[in-house]
């Protein structure tokens, strides 16, 4: 299906780019990606910097020519429109959210106003600066498997599943994919999703399973394990996630969404010994001694059973499939954490935050 008519962009055509949550996460791998793979395109960063975000995640590419910062909030309508009609972005590759289940539980209005209204502004400005002309534009929302609700012992999602999601964290994203798909319908505007499994990696904030209990590993802290621990995830590092959002932002069809995962599932208490065995090996400490920290405390609230997703699609279509194993990418992680512990300390101090206003000049 990868003929050129399918393409929604053109590789060597320049072009103003906006990828927004850029300082979180996955969006840090992404930025850094399209920033050194595509010196045509010229790469804003829009990130409000909430607690997930980390500008020095961008350490490395902050001075490239081809990329640039911008401090805002995707809710504030004033300040969307201002960039958009000052930086005329032909694609917009949107990650920015609130990302955290648990904190969804104890504050679900903030997920609404980021994951639902924060996208609605962006597609409203993107759609009213285009909607004369949509040729060659695309607006890529980045999404996730939680939408498709929770599965038995059996089964994967396709991106035919129903959607049922269970928290306000994964209401919030259905909501906006659902957004994003009528803007598709209503207005034509052209737009890609992607739903991905569990991302782990570096710069992943650690309130996460992995880095939270790499973590608390180093620290000697009990590692609070929610219910039985037999919940299933199916995990993808990182680099993988942001290989395919490149090749459906330049291959994907319009109007199709692309399940993305690594036919990699793990009840959580087996990874967590694995984990527990891999960073006593890395710390020269007899086999068993983090195990003990394994703590089984109460369960998450409407903690979905099993999350696994169906990755065909994509494979067949663009030809992706995962560069790395899942030993092989949880070596590099633990790794990464293990050679950077003044950025895991910098968050668990909070010094990170102070990077933003030394980096730029403001009080
Ligand atoms: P993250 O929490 O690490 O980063 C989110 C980023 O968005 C942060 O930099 C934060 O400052 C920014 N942000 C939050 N609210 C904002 C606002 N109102 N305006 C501007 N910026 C704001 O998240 P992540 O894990 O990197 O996830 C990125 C995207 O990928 C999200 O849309 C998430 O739903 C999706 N996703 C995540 C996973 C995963 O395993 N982490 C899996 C599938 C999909
Ligand atoms: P998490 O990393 O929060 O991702 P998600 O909830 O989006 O899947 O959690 C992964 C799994 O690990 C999930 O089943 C909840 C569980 N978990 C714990 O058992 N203890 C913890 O402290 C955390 C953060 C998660």
């Amino acid at each position: 299906m990868t003929n050129s008519t399918n393409k929604q962009i053109n590789k060597s055509a320049s072009k103003n780019i906006l990828i927004t949550g850029g300082a979180g996460f996955i969006g840090s791998h992404v930025i850094r990606l399209f920033v050194e793979k595509y010196s045509n395109y010229h790469i804003y960063n829009l990130d409000k910097l909430t607690y997930a975000g980390n500008l020095e995640n961008l350490n490395d590419v902050a001075s490239n020519k081809n990329y640039t910062f911008l401090k805002g909030d995707i809710t504030d309508e004033t300040y969307i429109n201002s960039i958009f009609n000052k930086y005329k972005f032909d694609a917009v590759i949107h990650l920015a959210a609130e990302s955290h289940v648990d904190r969804s539980i104890t504050n679900p209005l903030e997920f609404v106003k980021t994951n639902v209204i924060g996208t609605m502004v962006l597609l409203n400005a993107f759609k009213n600066l285009w909607k004369n002309n949509f040729k060659n534009k695309l607006f890529y929302h980045v999404s996730t498997d939680e939408v498709y609700g929770s599965l038995g012992e059996t089964g994967l999602f396709t991106e035919t599943t129903s959607y049922d999601p269970n928290s306000p964290y994964s209401a919030s994203k259905a909501s906006s994919d659902h957004f994003v798909r009528a803007y598709g319908e209503t207005y034509k505007m052209p737009y890609v999703i992607s739903n991905c499994s569990n991302n782990y990696g570096a710069n992943q904030f650690p309130e996460k399973l992995i880095p939270l209990f790499i973590n608390n590993i180093l620290h000697n802290k009990s590692l609070p394990v929610y219910g039985d621990g037999k919940y299933t995830r199916d995990w993808l590092y990182v680099i993988d996630h942001a290989i395919a959002i490149d090749l459906v932002f330049h291959k994907g069809k319009n109007s199709e969404t692309y399940n993305i995962g690594g036919f990699n599932e793990w009840q959580n208490i087996v990874l967590i010994k694995l984990l527990c065995d891999k960073m006593d090996e890395k710390l020269e400490k007899p086999i068993g001694t983090s195990q003990k920290l394994i703590t089984f405390i109460k369960d998450r609230p409407g903690h979905d059973l099993r999350y696994a997703i169906d990755a065909s699609k994509i494979n067949k279509e663009l030809g992706w499939t995962p560069s790395v194993t899942f030993e092989e990418g949880l070596t590099k992680t633990i790794d990464w954490y293990l050679d950077n512990n003044k950025w895991l300390n910098n968050i668990v101090s909070g010094n990170y935050k102070k990077y933003y206003e030394r980096m730029y000049d403001v009080q």
